[in-house]
């Protein structure tokens, strides 16, 4: 019997288009190995994911970018990557043993002093911000029960045209369920006051591969 050829499926070529396309360098790896000795969850974004979010900021012309969730900075790094001279990022992480490895991250990789690390709950540190100069380019990957703040929060600390991406906008489909997973409905909750807001012109790209069905929205501060 001939044996059937095995179809690759979206974890391999995601693995083929960070190989091919993505070149983090030795630094990433080594934020990667950091996550995973110091016993952190693997939800950092994915490789392809980190220099779209690179690659936005630059298109964007980006040169204040506001995180909310460091994590161990995989995803600031990036867009402290995507920065001109004279740029800088500030990023919010709720634990402080993840804002020492993120930490440690960010000045190995060479952006110590364009990285402003805030610890405690964002929504504590938001509001610190407000009356500041605008930032340019927000990425919303922290607690999902929070979206919708963390979405009022990016309006009023932004400029008109600034960027705005939130991760995980589609949590395995869950968002169509939403009642068998609290973070599916405020996520759910969330695409849709970005949808109704008149200050926002938002799409959501959906992506599948080494993190699963998943995917960011994406819009414009009017
Ligand atoms: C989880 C959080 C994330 O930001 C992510 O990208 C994937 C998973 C989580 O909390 O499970
Ligand atoms: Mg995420």
């Amino acid at each position: 019997m001939v044996e059937h050829q095995r179809r690759p499926g979206w974890a391999e070529v995601e693995e083929f288009l960070s190989q091919t396309l993505v070149h983090g360098g030795p630094g990433m790896a080594a934020v990667i190995e950091s996550i995973d000795a110091a016993g952190m969850p693997r939800i950092e974004v994915a490789p392809t994911a980190g220099k779209l979010l690179m690659l936005l900021a630059r298109i964007s012309g980006a040169r204040r970018v506001l995180e909310i969730g460091t994590l161990a900075g995989f995803s600031t790094i990036w867009l402290a990557r995507g920065m001109p001279d004279g740029g800088h990022v500030t990023t919010c992480e709720f634990l402080p043993e993840h804002a020492s490895v993120a930490r440690r991250n960010i000045d190995a990789a060479g952006f110590g002093p364009m990285v402003d690390i805030r610890v405690g709950a964002a929504l504590d540190t938001l509001v610190t911000l407000d009356g500041g100069e605008p930032y340019d380019f927000v990425f919303i990957d922290a607690d999902k029960a929070n979206n919708v703040e963390y979405l009022k929060w990016a309006l009023r600390l932004t400029r008109p045209g600034a960027v705005i991406v939130m991760d995980n906008v589609v949590w395995e489909g869950a968002i169509l369920d939403p009642v068998s997973d609290p973070d599916a409905g405020a996520i759910r909750a969330a695409l849709e006051f970005m949808g109704a807001s008149p200050a926002l012109d938002a799409t959501a790209i959906q992506t599948a591969g080494s993190k699963g069905w998943d995917g960011f929205a994406i819009a414009v501060v009017r």
